[in-house]
């Protein structure tokens, strides 16, 4: 929960990550699964996810992710209408100007946080916006995370750790492809009184 500095509202902040195993959620420059024709149809589905629940929200992500996102073709922010891209960068002169045209960058995650207009804040990564996100005490109120039950090696960057305690733990949705490949939803609530 993160209570807008000029204390104008409280926004529930949401966290969507996928991974497969080793918790890896990108190898050599890209999505591992991406490149996998196994997992077309669930990439499908899991941006349809995506894009859905990020919808009107106020997006914040790295500007390595919004760097990548913006140059594969399931892009999950292109055109999406009434939702606000905010991308960090320390650099005080980067411009997101890719195809969002609404995307705006910001100096820190303070900054993030505070130019917030939905009550609704998407963190979509990656591993260095998340770590931040999970390092400050109960910011992140949800976390959505599709798991992938393949194993792509364990060199890349990682989900990082969380304390799943501090969650309760649900599974939406299971996912089978006739080659074994699983794909599970699953959202972690924060604990009522852990706010
Ligand atoms: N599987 C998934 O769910 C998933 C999700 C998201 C991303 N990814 C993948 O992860 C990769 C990128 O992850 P990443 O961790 O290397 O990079 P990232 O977190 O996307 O971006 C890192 C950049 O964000 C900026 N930044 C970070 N902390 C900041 C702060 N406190 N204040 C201001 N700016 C800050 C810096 O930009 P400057 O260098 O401009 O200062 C930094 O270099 C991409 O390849 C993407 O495809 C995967």
């Amino acid at each position: 929960m993160y209570k807008n500095r000029r204390g104008q509202f409280n926004s529930t902040v949401k966290l969507y990550a996928a991974f497969a195993k080793h918790r890896l959620i990108e190898r050599r420059g890209a999505i591992p699964w991406k490149r996998d024709s196994r997992c077309t149809r669930f990439v499908r589905e899991d941006i349809k996810r995506l894009r859905t629940s990020i919808q009107g929200g106020s997006v914040i992500l790295g500007r390595k992710t919004y760097e990548s996102i913006c140059n594969v073709a399931c892009d999950p922010i292109k055109n999406i209408w009434g939702t606000q891209v905010l991308v960090m960068s320390r650099n005080p002169k980067y411009l997101p100007l890719y195809r969002h045209r609404l995307a705006r960058s910001v100096k820190s995650l303070d900054e993030a946080l505070d130019q917030a207009v939905s009550q609704k804040i998407c963190i979509l990564g990656g591993a260095s916006i998340y770590q931040q996100c999970l390092e400050r005490e109960a910011l992140v109120d949800e976390i959505n995370l599709t798991v992938i039950n393949r194993d792509y090696g364990a060199k890349g960057i990682k989900f990082p750790d969380f304390n799943e305690s501090d969650f309760e733990k649900r599974r939406l949705l299971k996912l089978h492809s006739s080659n074994g490949t699983v794909f599970e939803f699953f959202s972690y609530n924060r604990k009522r009184g852990l706010r």
